[in-house]
Formats: C-alpha cells, structure tokens, sequence
C-alpha cells in the first residue's frame, strides 16, 4: 500500500540511506508488490532480464557480510539487501512473456510468431558481451524504478555498486555464466536522514543540437 504519492517529495527526497531501523521488517507479501511495480519498469523488447535475490534472512546477510566491503551498515541494518542481476538468457522467458500478452489481447498472434523468430534468431546470435550490456542498462532502470518504488512504501534505499560481484553470485547459487550482477540496493526504514549530494547543472551536462 502507498505511504506515499507525492511524486515530488518522492523524487526530490530521494536520498541514499545507509542506516536503517534495524526492527523493521518488510513482509514478504509487501515485498512482492514493491517488486511488482519496480518492474514496471521498460526493458530492451520486453524481455525483463532482471532477477532478484531478496536477501533478509540472519543466515543470508551472513553470507553476504564478507562480500560487500565497506557496506555491512546498510547490511547489518537494513529489512533487505536486494541483489539485481541480469540474465543472459533471458529469452527463456519469451514465450511466456509474449504468449501472455497474446492470450491477454495486447498482441496479434501472427505478431508474437513472427518476433518468436526475429527475437530467437537475434539472442541466438548475439555475442555474450552485447546481452550483458542489455541486462545492465534494464538491469539498472529497475534498479531506479525500484527506489522510487520503495519511496512511496515508505522506505528508503541505497544503490550498491561495491561488492564482490562473481562471489556474491557464487554465494547466492546465481551461475555467474547466466547472471550478471547489476547492484545490490538496501531498503529499510530511514534511521538517518543521509546526505543532501549536488547534481550538475543541465547547461553542464546537456546540449540542444
Ligand atoms: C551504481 C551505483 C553504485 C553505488 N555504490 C555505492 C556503494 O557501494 N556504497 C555506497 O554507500 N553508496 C553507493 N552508491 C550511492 C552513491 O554514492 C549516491 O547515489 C550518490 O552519492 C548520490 O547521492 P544520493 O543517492 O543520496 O542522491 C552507488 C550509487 C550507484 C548509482
């Protein structure tokens, strides 16, 4: 259920949280429906290559401690470390992804034949390299989506980039041959109020052409 549904304050408030309140738990019912809308989120041809490992159990923040260097507060204190990864056979999924939306009415079946084959040829194809770029790029706009998400739940989050990425999928059953580690993001109840951070101004950064 949204706490909040001001888009400014859940914007504009963002802020990376590392300290959490370390009695809160978020059930996994109520987690399910943050993920729901976190991947609502776009990806390359709808193919959602994200893959979430929820970790929130004494037993799995154990096994991450020793992999995410200088980040065991949000560890320690948050409701979850979500660890995002992408999947490089994602394509797996397609024809359930695109099967539904026909059975839904979203889409002509002569249109999901027709990208069964365009799409299973391309991923057939497609250098290793290339679809571990695709699952960073959707990987992190979830990622995104997801923090925005947790906002209006009324938690906070801290995006985490500095953790031991083959270990940690290793440590977690994930085969680092099919999943790329994107982040991990902490959510948990603010216990701090985190830092303001300066953003570049548009005129720095953008340029009309
Ligand atoms: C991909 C990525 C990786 C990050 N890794 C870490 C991290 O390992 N530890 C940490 O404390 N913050 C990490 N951050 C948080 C950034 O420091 C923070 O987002 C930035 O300073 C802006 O502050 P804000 O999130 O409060 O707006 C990461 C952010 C991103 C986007």
């Amino acid at each position: 259920m949204y706490q909040n549904n001001d888009f400014a304050d859940i914007l504009k408030n963002r802020r990376s949280i590392r300290v959490y309140d370390e009695n809160s738990k978020i059930s996994q019912e109520e987690m399910q429906a943050i993920l729901a809308d976190a991947v609502r989120a776009p990806s390359s041809v709808n193919m959602q290559p994200w893959r979430f490992v929820v970790v929130e159990s004494e037993a799995g923040k154990e096994k991450l401690r020793p992999l995410i260097r200088f980040n065991t507060r949000q560890n320690d204190t948050s409701s979850a470390m979500i660890i995002i990864f992408g999947d490089l056979n994602s394509f797996d999924n397609g024809e359930k992804i695109y099967g539904t939306a026909v059975e839904k009415g979203l889409m002509p079946k002569e249109v999901k034949e027709q990208q069964m084959v365009s799409l299973g040829n391309y991923y057939a194809n497609t250098p290793k390299e290339e679809l571990r770029r695709v699952a960073l790029i959707d990987g992190g706009l979830v990622a995104m989506q997801l923090m925005l998400v947790a906002r209006a739940y009324g938690y906070d989050t801290n995006p985490i980039g500095g953790f031991e990425r083959a270990e940690t999928a290793a440590a977690f059953d994930m085969d680092p041959e099919q999943y790329e580690p994107v982040m991990i993001v902490s959510i948990g109840k603010a216990k701090e109020t985190g830092y303001e951070s300066v953003r570049l101004a548009p005129e720095d950064i953008a340029r009309f052409e």
